[in-house]
Formats: C-alpha cells, structure tokens, sequence
C-alpha cells in the first residue's frame, strides 16, 4: 500500500516547530487584543460569488487560483482564498454597521487557499492573522493598523523589513488614471495575454514581473501624479500619522495589490531575506467594497500579516524565540504503586494549574530521567517502592541537580511554592 503524503502546495505543522508557529500567531495578533479589535470567525468556505465580486473578476486569485467547487445540494461554494471579504459579509449579515458603533474592528486567524504555484513561502494552504475596520474613512484608522503591524513583528524581533506605501486614490481620480494608463499601456509591444490584461485591470500590467515588461514601463504615468485634492490630503496625513509615532516607510508609487477591492491607502510589510516572496504582509483601504457585495456605503481598512512567511523572515533573520518550556514537572514512576500514586499527583498539579507530564509506558528510570530531561521541566517528581513505603517521593530540580525527599501530601504545595505560585 502507499503511504499518504500532505496534497502538494501543504506541509504538516509538527512539534516542537509548531511551538513557534502557535507563538508567531500570538505574537502578530497580540496588539490587536490590545486595541479594541474583537474576535470574528468566519466559515472556512463562502459562496463563491462573494470573492468574485469582492476580490475581482479579473484577479489570478479568482480566475486561476480558486478552490471552487460544487455541492451536492448545488450550491456553488469556494474555499476562502483571502478574509477581508468573508469579514465584511459577516458583519453586514450581522447589521453590526447599524449598532451605531463605527468603525467596528474585527480581528482573525485562520487558514486561507490557493491554487497557486508552490514554491518556498508560497503555499496553498496557508495561515494569516488579519485586522478590519469597518466603516470609517479616517487617517488615524490607516495609521492606527500600520502602527500596529509594525508592533507585531517588532515584538518577535524582526528588523529586515520595510513599508511599502501608496494611494490607490478613489473612484473619483483613479478612472482619470487607469485611461491614462491605458492610453500609454496600448502602444507598448506586450504579448496577447497582457493586452488583455491592459482592457481588464490595467495597474496590475505595473506589476507585472518580467524584465521585458518593467523596461518598457519607465515613462509609464504614476497615480501619485492623478490623485485628487481629497486623496492627496488624506494620503499626507496617513504619512505624517507613522512620521510621528516613528514608523519608517517607503514611498512606492508603483505599489499595486494582488486584490481589486482596495481604494486610497495600500500597504505591503516586504522582508528581505525571503527572496521572491517577500511580501509578509498587506493590506489598505476599501472603501467600495462593501457595496461591491451588496451592502451600504462603509469606507474601511485593513490589513492580514502572513503567519508562514514571518516565521521564515524570523528563520532568514536567525532570531530564534524564547517560549517557555511547556512542561514544568515531569513524573518519574518506579514500579506499579508508584505509578498509581504519581498519576494521582500530575493530575492534582495539573488541577491546581501546574503544567505536568508523566512517564507513560512503564519505562525504565533511565529513559524516563531522559525523557524529563527531554521535556524542559525545572522538577522531576521520582518515586520508587521504597520512598512509598516511608511516605515521601523525590523531588529532583532538574536545573541545579538538587534532590530532596518530600512527603507525598506535600509534594504540590510545595512545588507550587517553588514556582512562585
Ligand atoms: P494578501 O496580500 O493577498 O492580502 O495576503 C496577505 C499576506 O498573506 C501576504 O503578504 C503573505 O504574507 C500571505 N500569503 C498570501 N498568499 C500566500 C501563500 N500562497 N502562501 C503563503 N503566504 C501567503 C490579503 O489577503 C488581504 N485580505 C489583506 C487585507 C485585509 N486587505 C484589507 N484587509
């Protein structure tokens, strides 16, 4: 029989590197729990015309890289490629807008599909810690997210990163500049698919990654040169906001973002030991996106950081984190009696909160005092026939090599002690 691998494009998170893995999501969603962001969660498939009108027609993420498919009850669903369109669908549903609490700040984690070509730092499962304010058109929101993002990945060490910044401008200045792109876009000599592209989504042609496209792009009109007066000012105040809190960003006036939703303030975290997938995180404004969807005027913002390429920008950084040991005594049993008796103490220690393990499967001392070892626990509690006869277990710190014998009632109090509990 074959043995079962991950489907392409996946990997299994297995200990102890899942360790990090848990404590990067943490990290990167800890500054929204600190900044009246609430908790949303949202099903990990949607019907699958939410993200063909909320992410775009044209993008590759709905023509190429969709999980869509068809239910036996004929619904036509699509496994969540992105969470800024789940997200707004689900505080619309909910009429959160008319709790006349705006903006509401959501925040997630989660899984996310797609199809795309694997290679290292881009999967087709993957994991993002994501933020949305819904209904506000205000700088200090943009401001407010960047900052935030920024914190997240400080708070885990990284330094190799940049901000990349720019305004998509609106839908009153952004049709001057797609035609005027257009217009520069259709003299030039691009192949059949691109040509297509030029009629469809134009600004993602600047994105385009070939050599014999970019050169030919110097020259191409720049949105920053359209923007309106109301764009412009709203986009100066986004970059005085991360002046004053410190936050260092770069100018890119050719950012444009994989998704059609955004409007005004887009953003990209891109980390520079990752090689081509550099981009650890992004996001911006979108402020047509929910009546793109069917819902009221609701100007927001938001951003998903991605939770496998930090961990590789932190690996490409050689920043290694510190967590603490999960395990903080480990039971050591000799013999059937002690077996019964240090069960019954790993499960008071663990009632009263402490973190502890036993050594299953009746091995002997010496496996066992490796596995303690193994497991990073400060205690290792040892009893043998001869320590129950009198009453007492071993209590063993791990650290210094101490060991002293402790009667069996006392062991937990006196641990908890030892731990400053
Ligand atoms: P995105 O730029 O498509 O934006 O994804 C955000 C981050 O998710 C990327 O910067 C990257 O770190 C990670 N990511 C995306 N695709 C992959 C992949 N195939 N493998 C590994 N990591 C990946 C969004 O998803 C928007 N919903 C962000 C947003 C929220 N905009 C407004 N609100």
């Amino acid at each position: 029989m074959t043995t079962f691998q991950a489907p392409k494009g996946t990997y299994d998170l297995l200990p102890p590197d899942s360790a990090t893995f848990l404590a990067v999501r943490e990290a990167l969603a800890a500054p929204l729990k600190n900044s009246g962001y609430g908790y949303v969660e949202t099903p990990g498939f949607e019907n699958v015309d939410l993200f063909a009108r909320g992410v775009g027609e044209s993008t590759d993420i709905v023509t190429k890289e969709m999980y869509a498919f068809e239910t036996k009850g004929g619904d036509r669903l699509a496994l969540r490629p992105e969470g800024t369109a789940s997200v707004l669908r689900a505080a619309l549903q909910a009429n959160l807008q008319n709790e006349g609490n705006l903006p509401v700040k959501l925040w997630y984690s989660g899984s996310y599909y797609r199809y795309e070509r694997p290679q290292k730092g881009r999967y087709r499962h993957f994991s993002q810690i994501g933020a949305e304010a819904i209904g506000a058109e205000d700088p200090v929101l943009d401001a407010e997210l960047i900052i935030l993002a920024d914190q997240a990945y400080r708070s885990l060490g990284l330094r190799d990163f940049r901000i990349l910044l720019n305004s998509l401008g609106d839908k009153e200045c952004r049709p001057v500049y797609r035609a005027a792109l257009q217009e520069f876009l259709r003299a030039l000599d691009l192949d059949e698919d691109t040509r297509r592209r030029i009629e469809i989504n134009p600004l993602r042609v600047l994105d385009d990654k070939r050599e014999s496209v970019q050169k030919q792009l110097t020259g191409a009109p720049l949105l920053g040169d359209y923007l309106c007066d109301a764009c412009k000012a709203y986009h100066e105040q986004v970059r005085e906001l991360l002046a004053e809190a410190g936050v260092d960003y770069e100018d890119d006036p050719r950012l444009v973002r994989g998704l059609d939703y955004y409007t005004r303030t887009t953003f990209e975290f891109v980390h520079d030991g990752l090689g081509s997938q550099s981009a650890v995180g992004g996001g911006g404004r979108y402020d047509g996106l929910s009546e793109m969807i069917g819902g009221p005027s609701l100007p927001s913002v938001g951003w998903a950081l991605g939770v496998d390429r930090t961990v590789l920008a932190l690996e490409a950084e050689g920043v290694k984190l510190e967590l603490p040991p999960a395990t903080s005594v480990f039971a050591v049993p000799m013999g059937e009696q002690a077996r019964r008796v240090l069960f019954g103490t790993v499960t008071a220690l663990r009632r009263a909160g402490i973190a502890a393990d036993f050594a299953f499967g009746g091995r002997g001392l010496k496996g066992a005092m490796k596995m303690a070892n193994r497991s990073g626990a400060r205690y290792a509690v040892i009893a043998g026939e001869r320590d129950l006869d009198e009453g007492v277990v071993q209590l063993k710190n791990l650290e210094s090599g101490e060991q002293s014998a402790v009667e069996v009632d006392a062991v937990v109090d006196r641990i908890a002690r030892e731990l400053g509990r």
